[in-house]
């Protein structure tokens, strides 16, 4: 019995993954606003189920391709597809399958939270959403905050009601356009956890950060984005072993000779500083340095972050 379900399930999840259109398809996309070209032929596929990080520096064109796919701006060229539909062509349809929680913080003027997460579930056609409500104002340690007006929330307030929001109507698909952006650490904390919740559940999960420490334990794959162009795509553990290096430091309690490597980056009688590929182990290494071990006192391994691949990235493009 439990074998047979555990087949079902599965199985399930391969024909859905099979059948289903992916989340998001960009094909060609270009976004003008005059002459900035903040779009430039972007294209890629969304996973079904996977929480994708969209990195780049500032003025990198994230935020222009969120407003796309949320149809709050026009592609100037190309396509955006949600679960297989133009955004373009079906404006209604792809708002109602995506949560969108922006960058910049929306003010909702004089109505409480639960008033405006009431009518926003009344925009999706969900005249009786109390259940949903109170489970993500409790999610998101809102409830007690539930009768005060928008504008008498904190920042961090307005994020996690801006999150609440988005996620009023049970989206497949939620977009997070930097929702921990002057968050303490704790609240950042908490927010991530529960947007590993959620995708654990099954939504799928688009989201811009400038932490990038939080997306790489976050993220299956990004994208890194720059000056409007897709620079690099791929698994996250994958892109930072292929764009990175390991640090290898060698304490030294007795000097030694000068070591001839170009793994060998510097020398002094105290330390000695190595860099080498990724994929190289410390065995290796001391076959090809020749140091004697007697001289060592302490070892240290500093492994690439995907911050230093983010940053070798953009001095490649
Ligand atoms: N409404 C607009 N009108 C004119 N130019 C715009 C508009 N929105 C964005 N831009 C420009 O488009 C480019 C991309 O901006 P975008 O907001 O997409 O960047 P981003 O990657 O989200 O950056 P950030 O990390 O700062 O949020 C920038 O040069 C920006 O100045
Ligand atoms: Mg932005």
């Amino acid at each position: 019995m439990l074998t047979h379900s555990f087949f079902n399930k599965i199985i399930g999840k391969y024909v859905i993954r099979l059948f289903m259109p992916s989340p998001i398809l960009l094909n060609h996309l270009v976004k003008n606003y005059g002459k900035v070209q903040a779009v430039q032929d972007i294209s890629f596929e969304m996973k079904e189920g996977e929480v994708l990080g969209l990195l780049g520096p500032n003025g990198a064109g994230k935020t222009s391709i969120i407003s796309i796919l949320t149809s709050l701006e026009k592609p100037t060229s190309g396509e955006a597809k949600i679960f297989g539909i133009d955004v373009a062509l079906e404006e209604k349809q792809t708002k109602a399958s995506l949560g969108f929680v922006p960058q910049e913080l929306v003010s909702h003027g004089f109505f409480t939270v639960e008033e405006v997460l009431r009518f926003h579930s009344g925009y999706f056609g969900l005249a009786d959403n109390k259940a949903q409500i109170d489970y993500l104002l409790n999610k998101l340690g809102i409830y007690i905050h539930k009768d005060k007006k928008i504008r008498e929330l904190s920042g961090g307030m307005k994020r996690r009601f801006l999150i609440a929001k988005a996620l009023v109507h049970r989206p497949k698909l939620l977009l997070l356009d930097e929702p921990t952006a002057g968050v303490d650490i704790e609240l950042r904390n908490s927010l991530w956890e529960f947007v590993r919740e959620l995708n654990n559940q099954g939504t799928s999960i688009l989201l811009t950060t400038h932490y990038l420490e939080e997306a790489e334990k976050l993220c299956d794959r990004v994208a890194i984005i720059h000056l409007g162009k897709l620079r690099q795509m791929g698994k996250t553990a994958e892109l930072v072993k292929n764009m990175t290096q390991r640090q290898i430091v060698f304490q030294l309690h007795t000097p030694t000779s000068s070591l001839q490597s170009p793994y060998v980056k510097s020398q002094s009688d105290k330390q000695i500083i190595c860099q080498i590929p990724a994929g190289m182990e410390l065995g290796e290494l001391m076959g090809k340095i020749h140091l004697d071990t007697k001289v060592i006192s302490d070892i240290r391994i500093k492994e690439g972050t995907l911050e230093e691949a983010f940053l070798n990235v953009l001095s490649e493009a």
